[in-house]
C-alpha cells in the first residue's frame, strides 16, 4: 500500500476528487488531502454535500486533511516520503501556478515538491476551451514529467450513468499513480470500495455480437 496526496482545486467536477479519494481510501492505501478555498467551495456547490460531513462519513482521518494555507504541512516538504500526488480536478488558476513555479498555497506546493523530486504527479485538468496560455501551461508541465490526464471520459465501455462515466477517467487517474496496483484490502466499506480493475472496463477489442 503507498502512500497518496490527492488535492482538490476549484475546477467544476469535484466528483473526479471525491472519487479519487473514495477510490484510494477504500483499497487501503494512506491518503491525504488538501482541498484549496475554490476547491471546497464547489465541492460542496456540485455534490450538495458538506465536505466536513462526507469526511466523517467515510471515515478520512482528519489529521490527513490539511489547509490550503498551511505551507507548513507535510507535502510541503521534500523530505516526507510520498508515492504520487493527483491534483484532480486542476483549475486553470492552479495549473498556471504549478506551471509558473509561483507557488502561493499547499496545492501549488506539494505538486512542485512532485516536480523537484520526480514523483508521480497526476494533473486532471478541467475547462474548455483551452486558450493557448492553459495549453503552453500544460506543455511544460507535461515536459516537466506530470502526467496530464484531461477530464474526459470515454464512452467505448457503455457507460450507463454519470458514475460510469467518473468512474473512467478515476480509474485512469489510479493507473498513472500507482504502479503497480495492488487494489485489495479496504478500509471502507462503501459501494466506493473499488479498485481501477472495478471502476471501468478496459478496451479489449470490440466483442459486440454483429
Ligand atoms: C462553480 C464553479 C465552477 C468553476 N469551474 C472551473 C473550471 O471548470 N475550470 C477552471 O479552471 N476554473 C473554474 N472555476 C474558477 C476557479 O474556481 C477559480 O479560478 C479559482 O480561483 C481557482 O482557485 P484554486 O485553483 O485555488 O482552486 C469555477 C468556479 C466556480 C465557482
Amino acid at each position: 500500500m503507498g502512500r497518496y496526496l490527492v488535492c482538490v482545486t476549484g475546477a467544476s467536477g469535484a466528483v473526479y476528487g471525491k472519487r479519487t479519494i473514495e477510490a484510494l481510501w477504500s483499497s487501503g492505501h494512506e491518503v491525504h488531502a488538501v482541498f484549496s478555498a475554490w476547491g471546497r467551495r464547489v465541492f460542496e456547490t456540485e455534490t450538495g454535500l458538506s465536505l466536513d460531513a462526507w469526511l466523517d462519513g467515510i471515515a478520512f482521518p482528519r489529521d490527513r486533511l490539511y489547509a490550503p494555507d498551511d505551507l507548513a504541512a507535510p507535502p510541503s516538504s521534500g523530505s516526507w516520503r510520498l508515492d504520487g500526488a493527483a491534483v484532480v480536478p486542476c483549475s486553470m488558476s492552479s495549473l498556471g501556478a504549478i506551471a509558473s513555479g509561483a507557488t502561493t498555497n499547499l496545492v501549488h506546493r506539494a505538486a512542485a515538491v512532485a516536480l523537484k523530486e520526480g514523483r508521480r504527479l497526476v494533473l486532471v485538468p478541467r475547462e474548455t476551451p483551452l486558450s493557448l496560455v492553459d495549453l503552453r501551461n500544460l506543455t511544460a508541465l507535461a515536459e516537466a514529467g506530470a502526467a496530464i490526464l484531461p477530464a474526459c471520459p470515454g464512452f467505448y465501455h457503455g457507460p450507463e450513468t454519470i458514475a460510469d462515466l467518473v468512474d473512467h477517467v478515476v480509474g485512469k487517474i489510479l493507473d498513472r499513480l500507482i504502479v503497480p496496483f495492488n487494489g485489495v484490502g479496504s478500509a471502507y466499506s462503501g459501494d466506493a470500495a473499488r479498485g481501477p480493475d472495478e471502476l471501468f472496463r478496459r478496451w479489449g477489442g470490440d466483442t459486440r455480437e454483429s
